[in-house]
């Protein structure tokens, strides 16, 4: 059997015709354009990249893109009074702080200063507790994406045996959190856990979110079994030349797809959904701060 390929591509483009169409009604309706401030402190080659993707969808979708490149030495103040002139500017409807911080920044106080309904990472913790509570909220990009794809999918989720495999803040436990919302039986597992290949296998849905390059092996997913891969690891590819290098996932694909009924590949499967996600997550904000019906099938 070799499993279907969930086209993360494809679903995002999809949401973003869904986001730009709601940009759209809000302008000539409300006369309201949705905008994103994003901030960057440094210059991490990686979240220069995610940055610059982030402008250009948020441009392509209709909205206004507000981007703040600090130096790498900002002092937490500066920052600090910045993320407080974003919230009370009425133009801007999210903000994202692009992560990792440089380490003299207090990456907690930076995310929580963040007015919780512009927090469209949904890292405040005020949006955590209202996710573990089962209350609206603002929901985090990948695993709402995630979710998206599940349920599109499946459609219910309802009884299903789901493993989140990592327990980060960004993706493991808002996921956890979600599947749980959808009537899912949850197990949370982690470098610790005992026998996680035993844990693994006893999942219907099998969430890789550990940032281990290719650590699931196909003999470790229960045939028939949905595998999200959210891994998103740069490994040497001798085999294109010398100093190449190619992007994998959590998951070893080429023998997972073999058991799975179906998987997302890397790249093009998880990847794509977060940025798509952040633009939902910011038409949702807008939205709500003017006190307008939010779009449908945009949220969690
Ligand atoms: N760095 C890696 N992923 C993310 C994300 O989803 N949001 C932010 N703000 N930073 C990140």
């Amino acid at each position: 059997m070799t499993a279907t390929i969930l086209d993360g591509k494809a679903f995002a483009a999809g949401i973003r015709t869904q986001v730009a169409a709601n940009v759209e009604r809000l302008k000539t309706e409300n006369g309201i354009t949705p905008g994103l401030a994003v901030v960057l402190v440094g210059e991490d080659p990686a979240s220069q990249v995610y940055v610059r993707s982030k402008g250009k969808q948020t441009v392509e979708v209709g909205m206004n893109s507000y981007e703040h490149k600090l130096d790498v030495e900002t002092p937490e103040a500066d920052l600090l009074a910045l993320i407080e002139q974003l919230n009370a500017d009425p133009a801007v409807h999210g903000i994202l702080v692009q992560l990792p911080l440089p380490s003299h920044l207090n990456e907690d106080l930076v995310i929580n200063s963040i007015d919780p309904a512009k927090d469209v990472d949904g890292f405040h913790i005020s949006n955590v507790g209202l996710l573990g509570t089962g209350q609206k909220s603002m929901v985090p990009c990948t695993p709402l994406g995630c979710l998206m794809m599940l349920r599109e999918h499946h459609g219910s989720l309802s009884g299903l045996d789901a493993v989140v495999v990592g327990r980060s803040n960004i993706v493991g436990k808002p996921m956890a959190q979600l599947l749980l919302g959808d009537s899912c039986t949850v197990t949370i597992a982690h470098s610790r856990t005992k026998d996680l290949p035993d844990v693994v296998r006893r999942a219907d849905i099998v969430i890789a979110a550990v940032g281990r390059p290719q650590m699931v092996p196909g003999d470790w997913i229960k045939p028939g079994a949905t595998v999200i891969d959210v891994g998103i690891n740069r490994i040497p590819a001798p085999e294109k030349g010398e100093g190449k290098t190619r992007l994998v996932g959590d998951v070893d694909f080429d023998t997972a797809v073999e058991v799975a009924g179906a998987i997302t590949p890397v790249p093009g499967g998880v990847g794509p959904m977060t940025i798509a996600c952040l633009l939902a997550n910011t038409v949702t904000a807008c939205c709500r701060a003017n006190g307008l019906a939010e779009p449908e099938g945009l949220t969690a």
